[in-house]
């Protein structure tokens, strides 16, 4: 079949749009700010992923607005302040991330509503999410406009430059690597569906030099 989105999201066939399962398993950016007030926040988006391998980048896409009027706090915050955390997710912060998904009002602050400790950052002012797989400091590069959606919604690609990278030692194997097995990491499906990391295999590239 063949539908085009400039004309409908939702297809005949559909329930719901099936745009988002389409792009599945997307990784989840759980992101940490700070307004320039001082009011904590933490959010989940799982448009998100790395964009650079060296210097490290970042990028998630906020879109919409706060129930207050205006971008959501997350975007708000990283406009104001030039920096964010991203915080990786793992099988035992599934619920947290989730409850830090919410519709708050701008005064709340998700990581303690979550119950989720917070600790310093080394470069930037965000608290990062204390037991996270791992959390990168993450310096603000540019704010890219996408075209509005329906009433005018405004969709976003923030890019940061990754300035310092936190590993939890727990999940860090004795022959240096990142236990995947033991973070089991969260990603995003289509609906309301998660998956998460359960079973891996290797393949070497052609030509790959290691
Ligand atoms: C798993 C998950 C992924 C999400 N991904 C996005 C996303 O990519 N972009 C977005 O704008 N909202 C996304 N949301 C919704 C935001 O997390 C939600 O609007 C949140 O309240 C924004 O918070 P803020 O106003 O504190 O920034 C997602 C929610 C969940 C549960």
């Amino acid at each position: 079949m063949f539908y085009d989105p400039t004309v409908t999201m939702k297809p005949p066939r559909f329930k719901h749009t099936p745009y988002k399962a389409l792009i599945a398993p997307r990784p989840i950016g759980w992101i940490s700010t700070v307004s320039a007030d001082g009011v904590p926040n933490l959010a989940p988006f799982s448009f998100f992923n790395g964009v650079a391998e060296d210097p490290p980048c970042v990028m998630f896409c906020p879109y919409g607005a706060h129930m207050e009027g205006g971008p959501k706090d997350t975007l708000k915050n990283v406009t104001e302040t030039g920096e964010f955390v991203y915080n990786m997710v793992g099988w035992d912060q599934k619920d947290q991330m989730n409850i830090t998904s919410g519709p708050e009002e701008r005064a709340v602050d998700e990581m303690k509503l979550a119950g989720l400790e917070g600790a310093p950052c080394e470069k930037v002012a965000p608290l990062r999410v204390k037991d996270a797989p791992a959390s990168f400091e993450c310096k603000h590069l540019l704010t890219v406009k996408l075209p509005t959606g329906p009433g005018g919604t405004e969709n976003n690609i923030v890019i940061g430059q990754v300035v310092g990278i936190h590993i939890n030692e727990a999940v860090i194997t004795e022959d240096g690597m990142v236990d995947m097995k033991k973070i089991r990491p969260l990603a995003r499906l289509g609906y309301m569906d998660y998956t998460s990391v359960t079973d891996l295999f290797a393949l070497t590239r052609p030509g790959a030099r290691g």
